[in-house]
Order: structure tokens, then C-alpha cells, then sequence
């Protein structure tokens, strides 16, 4: 096989809670991770030459070193330098559908594919969990995009633990396609104005994110109840973003008012904001609602629903 075509599906957090410092500087998180229909296309191709290439469709995604997925290229040829001697360069083609820099993972998942296809093309054999600890080394959400599905995810975000799927909820999600939120800028900011309320003491850290496996929206996934699910959302990210971002803060106060939603949060650091339903046909009418009340084109409006994969082969040649 000269060439893969992977499906790169993007992320939200049912749940994030933000508990203390960790000594790399990042912060000790208990979060909730949902793959969602939204989702890229990457084809990962074996060339003739020793180079590595990214193209994208989306003009805001850079190609060069600093692209994600060029880190993942880069990480592989450097961990199996002999396949890469043997296979060649990589061609990366990128096509985005999930938003840029909106707090749905949409540069992790890529690199996931990234390292997905390059074992497949390289026929390394590497296992999942080999993947995710290569991915971890890219992004604290690269991990959990390479299996996907629901899990919890605790330490940085790549210590997975598997729930049950959900593969019958709908959403929509809000975004403003000229609006992007840093992640450092969010997690710092909330260091700044929260950290003195941190949990310090380790064993403390360890016990508040094993609470998470035993809370009311755990249980709510076991007993798949999209509406308990929808009403223990949460997201301690909201507390630094929505006074930050009126547009978002005002995407969350529409949402929570129209008909048929469950229930409604920003995904991560944000600005995408979405809202659960129990049925495609709610989630395409409030999707209209929103479309109606705010007259902005700038605000991009997409349908999904949860799924149970991460990145899937599409197909190969
Ligand atoms: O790991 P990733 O590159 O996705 O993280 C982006 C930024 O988000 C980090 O540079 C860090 O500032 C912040 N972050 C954090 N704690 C985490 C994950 C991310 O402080 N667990």
C-alpha cells in the first residue's frame, strides 16, 4: 500500500475540571472526551523523496513545522528512522472541516491520523496504547484522539480510561469562524485568577481526579441518559472564557433557551460552544432557530453526533 485515507473525527468535553499544577507546568485535569461525527480527511501518502509535505485546504492552517501534524510525521521518522529510509518521504493532505483553533481538537485528531496512517504505510504494527504514548508526546489530546469514543481522561488529558459509547445523542455546534481562543491564554488565565482554590497536596490531586470515575455524569453515561447527561455538563474553562468572549457567553444564552436542548457548554478552551439533543430532526431545527436569530455570517453552524471511533481507515491503495 503507497497511501491512506484516514477519518480524523473531532472532540468535545462533556465534562472538564481543572484541579491543581502539575511540576511541567501544565495543569492536573479530570475531563470527559466524546468523538463526534464532525470530522477531517487525511491522506497520508509515501513518496519518492526523504522529505515530509503538508497541504491543506483551509487557509489558515499552517503547512509548515509548526502544523501538528507535520510534528507527528517528523516524531515517526525519528523514532523508525529505517522505515523511514526504506518507505521514503510523506505527502499529507489535510481536508478541514472541523473549525481552526475552536476547542474541538481539530489539530490533535490530525496528528492522530498522522500517526495512525504512517503505521499502517510503514507496517510497524505499533499497538494503541503505543500510538497514544507517541501521541502524548505531541498534545495532551492527541492520546484520546487515536481510539476515541467516550472516555475520562485524567493527568494532562492522555491517562484514558474507556466508558461506555454513545452513539445516539445529536448536537450542534456554534461557532465564530473569525473568533479563536488560545488554550495557553485560557489555562493561564484561570492559574490567575483560580489558582489559589488549587488542590496542592498530591495525594489530594490523585483522590479529586479518581472522583471523577464515580460522579453523577459517570453514572449518567453508564445508564447511556442523554438528558442526565446533558444536565451534569461542565466545564471550569467557562469561568475564564465566557466573561472574555460576550459572542460566546451569548451563544450559551440562546442555546439555553430554545426547545428541545438538553443542554449546552463550550467544548474545551472554547470559543466553540454546543447543545445536546435527543433527536437529528431538534438538533436541524435549532440549528435554524440560531441561524435566524443571530444575522452574522461570520458564525459557522454544524449538526453532529457522538460517535464511537477515533481515527478509522477510509480507505487504501
Ligand atoms: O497539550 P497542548 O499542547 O494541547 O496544550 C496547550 C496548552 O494548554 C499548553 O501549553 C498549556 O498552557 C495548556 N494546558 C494546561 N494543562 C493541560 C493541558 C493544556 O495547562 N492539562
Amino acid at each position: 500500500m503507497h497511501s491512506y485515507s484516514l477519518i480524523a473525527p473531532a472532540k468535545i468535553n462533556l465534562y472538564l475540571e481543572i484541579i491543581g499544577d502539575r511540576p511541567d507546568g501544565y495543569h492536573e485535569l479530570a475531563m470527559i472526551l466524546q468523538s463526534i461525527s464532525l470530522a477531517d480527511r487525511i491522506d497520508v501518502l509515501s513518496t519518492n523523496n526523504d522529505s515530509i509535505r503538508v497541504h491543506c485546504n483551509h487557509p489558515q492552517v499552517p503547512t509548515d513545522k509548526s502544523n501538528l501534524a507535520y510534528k507527528a510525521a517528523e516524531l515517526m521518522a525519528r523514532q523508525f528512522p529505517e522505515a523511514f529510509a526504506k518507505y521514503g518521504g510523506l505527502e499529507i493532505s489535510i481536508n478541514k472541516q472541523i473549525p481552526v483553533a475552536a476547542g474541538l481538537a481539530g489539530g490533535s485528531t490530525n496528528a492522530a491520523a498522522v500517526l495512525v496512517g504512517i503505521d499502517l504505510l510503514w507496517k510497524l504494527g505499533l499497538t494503541q496504547s503505543e500510538l497514544e504514548e507517541l501521541g502524548a508526546t505531541l498534545g495532551s489530546d492527541v492520546p484520546f484522539c487515536v481510539s476515541g469514543g467516550t472516555a475520562i481522561a485524567t493527568g494532562r488529558g492522555e491517562q484514558l480510561s474507556p466508558l461506555p459509547s454513545l452513539d445516539n445523542i445529536y448536537i450542534v455546534l456554534a461557532k465564530y469562524r473569525s473568533l479563536e481562543v488560545s488554550t495557553a491564554w485560557a489555562y493561564k488565565t484561570y492559574r490567575q485568577e483560580f489558582g489559589n482554590s488549587y488542590v496542592r497536596d498530591t495525594n489530594d490531586l490523585v483522590a479529586r481526579a479518581n472522583a471523577v470515575h464515580s460522579g453523577e455524569i459517570v453514572k449518567a453515561i453508564f445508564e447511556r441518559d442523554a438528558r442526565k447527561i446533558a444536565e451534569k455538563l461542565h466545564n471550569d474553562l467557562e469561568r475564564v472564557v465566557l466573561p472574555a468572549y460576550p459572542q460566546v457567553l451569548q451563544l450559551r444564552e440562546i442555546f439555553a433557551n430554545q426547545e428541545g436542548v438538553l443542554g449546552t457548554m463550550m467544548s474545551g478552551s472554547g470559543p466553540t460552544v454546543f447543545a445536546l439533543f435527543e433527536s437529528e430532526q431538534q438538533a436541524e431545527q435549532v440549528k435554524l432557530h440560531i441561524r435566524e436569530a443571530i444575522s452574522n455570517e461570520d458564525l459557522e453552524l454544524f449538526v453532529a453526533r457522538t460517535i464511537t471511533h477515533g481515527i478509522q481507515v477510509a480507505s487504501s491503495v
